[in-house]
This record gives C-alpha cells, sequence and structure tokens, in this order.
C-alpha cells in the first residue's frame, strides 16, 4: 500500500487507473480542475471501489500549474506521497495546432510545476502518461519503443519536451524513479458502465464518436480517408482497453517501486492493428444498432497506420493486453447505453 498522488485523476484513463489502484490497496489523493471531466466520476469510481476503499480517495480540485495547489494535494497526506501518476493535461490534436501556447503551458509548464512540487516534497517517484503521437509518421510498424521520436503537432511536441525533461531529471539525480508510458488508442469503459468517456464538445476520437452516433446523439460518422494503403483503405490504430491501461500502470508502479531507481519508456498497447471500417462493423454487432458514416478526405497530420510492438512492456512489467475490440465495443457500448449524456445527466 503506498499513498499515490494522482493528477487528471477524474479523467477518462485517470478514473479507471484510480479503480484499479485502490483495488490494489492504495491511499490516493486526485487532482484534477475538471477542466475536461466530472467530479462524478471519482464518486462513481468510489461507489465501485467500495465503502472500506471510499475512505482512501480524496478528491481535491485544482491545476498542476499552481503551486499552492500542489502543496495542498501533498500535505494532504500524513505520511506524505510516495509516487505520482500523472494523467493531468490536454490531449486534442487538432486544438492543439490551433492553440499550441495553451498545450506548451498545461503540459509543459505544468508538468515542470508538478516536478518541481515533487523536489519540495521529497518525492521521486512518477508514471507519466506519454503518447503513440510522438512517433509522428512512424518509420517501422509495429513501433517499438527505439523509433525516432519525431511529433507533427503541438500536443505531440509537448509530450515529447515531457520525456526529455524526465530524461534530463533522471541524469541529474540517480534517485528518480520513472516510467514514461506511451499510450496508443484508449478506448472501453469499465464493465459496470458506470464511468467512460465523457468528452466535452465534439468527440476527436473514433470511439466516442461511434457511440454517440450509434446512441442517436450525432448523426453519422465521418471516416477521414478510404485510400490509405491499408487492407480497407480506412487508418488503421492500436486500440487498447481502458482496463488493460490501467492495469499496465499498477504494474508499472509495483517495478518502480520494487527494483532500483531507474527511467522506463514503454509502449502500451496491443500490437494489434484495428481500421475504422472494422471498428464500425464491431460496434454495430455489439451494440446492435447502425452506425451510417461519410467518406471525407483524408486529414492532413494523420498517419495510415500505428500499431505498437508491445513487447518491452511485457518483459518489464508481465503486463500485456486481455481484452479484444468486441470487449472495448460491448463496454463502450454499455458506459454510452447507460449514459447517453455522459456524466452531465446525472448531475443534480
Ligand atoms: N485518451 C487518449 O487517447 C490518450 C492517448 C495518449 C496519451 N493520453 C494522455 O493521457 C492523459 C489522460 O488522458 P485522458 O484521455 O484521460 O484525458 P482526460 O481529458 O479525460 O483527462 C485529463 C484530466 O486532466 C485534467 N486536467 C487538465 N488540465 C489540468 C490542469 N491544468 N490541472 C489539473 N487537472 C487538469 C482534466 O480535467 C481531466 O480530468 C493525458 O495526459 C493525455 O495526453 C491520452
Amino acid at each position: 500500500m503506498a499513498e499515490l498522488l494522482i493528477t487528471g485523476g477524474a479523467g477518462f484513463i485517470g478514473s479507471h487507473t484510480c479503480l484499479v489502484l485502490l483495488e490494489a490497496g492504495h491511499r490516493l489523493v486526485i487532482l484534477d480542475n475538471f477542466s475536461n471531466s466530472s467530479a462524478i466520476a471519482s464518486k462513481r469510481v468510489a461507489e465501485l471501489a467500495g465503502v472500506a476503499a471510499q475512505e482512501r480517495m480524496l478528491v481535491l480540485e485544482g491545476d498542476i500549474r499552481n503551486s499552492n495547489d500542489l502543496d495542498r494535494a501533498f500535505n494532504s497526506m500524513e505520511n506524505g506521497i510516495a509516487a505520482v501518476v500523472h494523467f493531468a493535461g490536454l490531449k486534442a490534436v487538432h486544438e492543439s495546432v490551433q492553440l499550441p501556447l495553451k498545450y506548451w503551458d498545461v503540459n509543459v509548464a505544468g508538468s515542470r510545476c508538478l516536478l518541481e512540487a515533487m523536489q519540495r516534497h521529497n518525492c521521486r517517484t512518477i508514471v507519466f502518461s506519454s503518447s503513440a503521437t510522438l512517433y509522428g509518421y512512424p518509420e517501422q510498424i509495429p513501433i517499438p519503443e527505439t523509433t525516432r521520436v519525431q511529433p507533427i503537432n503541438p500536443y505531440g511536441q509537448s509530450k515529447a519536451a515531457v520525456e526529455q525533461l524526465l530524461d534530463d531529471l533522471a541524469c541529474s539525480e540517480p534517485g528518480w524513479r520513472i516510467a514514461r508510458l506511451r499510450y496508443f488508442n484508449p478506448v472501453g469503459a469499465h464493465s459496470s458502465g458506470c464511468i467512460g468517456e465523457d468528452p466535452k464538445g465534439i468527440p476527436n476520437n473514433l470511439f466516442p464518436f461511434v457511440s454517440q452516433v450509434a446512441v442517436g446523439r450525432r448523426a453519422e460518422l465521418q471516416v477521414f480517408g478510404a485510400d490509405w494503403p491499408t487492407p480497407d483503405g480506412s487508418g488503421v490504430r492500436d486500440y487498447i482497453h481502458v482496463m488493460d491501461l490501467a492495469e499496465g500502470h499498477r504494474a508499472a508502479l509495483e517495478v518502480l517501486q520494487r527494483e532500483e531507481p531507474q527511467l522506463l519508456t514503454l509502449n502500451l498497447g496491443s500490437g494489434k492493428g484495428h481500421s475504422v471500417l472494422e471498428v464500425v462493423q464491431a460496434f454495430e454487432k455489439a451494440s446492435g444498432q447502425p452506425v451510417p458514416y461519410s467518406i471525407n478526405q483524408r486529414r492532413a497530420g494523420d498517419a495510415a497506420c500505428s500499431v505498437a510492438d508491445p513487447r518491452l512492456a511485457a518483459e518489464r512489467l508481465g503486463w500485456y493486453t486481455q481484452r479484444s475490440l468486441s470487449d472495448m465495443c460491448r463496454d463502450s457500448w454499455n458506459w454510452q447505453k447507460a449514459n447517453p449524456q455522459g456524466y452531465s445527466q446525472k448531475q443534480q
């Protein structure tokens, strides 16, 4: 059992990871400014974890760019904070092209503030949410961690900058225990349907879009490009169930705490690629609902294919994905069906 600070813990990946960490017996402080999430997500995590676990979770509203908020979080536990799982950040690629300063502020300056607070509070263990976006147009498929980092948008640049910052920190002080986890495409929801992905505004990612079409919130899906060099012409991605991803965080924390200080850089993906049209078909099957779509031109900045080589994570963490595309569709649909307006409908 350890005291953990979870930044962005009310968000999509954060909420599912909090549940897994509570179930593993940890004590959590969540720091979130709710700019892209709802406090209801954390309430539901507490309900799912059960009465005994609820006492081990504290939710604080605050910003990672504010050192007072960070100090409040670090001081909230009697025994201090042993490790940080750092999810807080902005993640919309296309918004980042429009608003690069915002992305450098929240993702890079925010991470720097957090790392300064960790130094102040003598905490040297961090799991960082990085992204496969930093591979840009990948040079090989599947993509190993040794592939060149060459982001093609400000979001990817901001993740690469934080990775570099962590690298510099690990070199400057040997005591740091750091995991940089490069996620591929997290989707799905907890099997209860009580927590899931609830993006504000128009979804940027395929799964929430598809499920909002299936539930009747949006008329049709726009497929960007049917002329990619892939088997059916639509883009291919490596989708990972959010519960597999959450379990990957627990495994990374365990390795960091058990082994000597180190810097780990790992892909978290399934190693399997699925095309947009395959996802549409699988979703229709899981939901029993039609998902109408139209074919549009390719979007600038998209790659044909992105699939992880997940072998290093399996070797270092003993972790690999266990849930299939149909599990991802079933669980996304369960969540969407039970919460057609996301968390907002239950706000009272
Ligand atoms: N979902 C993906 O496709 C994906 C892929 C790769 C990497 N990531 C990274 O994983 C992390 C979590 O992603 P997610 O999908 O759960 O996103 P999310 O938006 O659901 O979660 C991020 C959380 O951080 C909070 N937050 C944002 N700015 C903050 C700030 N300044 N201070 C405190 N809290 C703040 C938001 O309110 C939200 O709860 C992000 O860093 C993201 O870049 C996500």
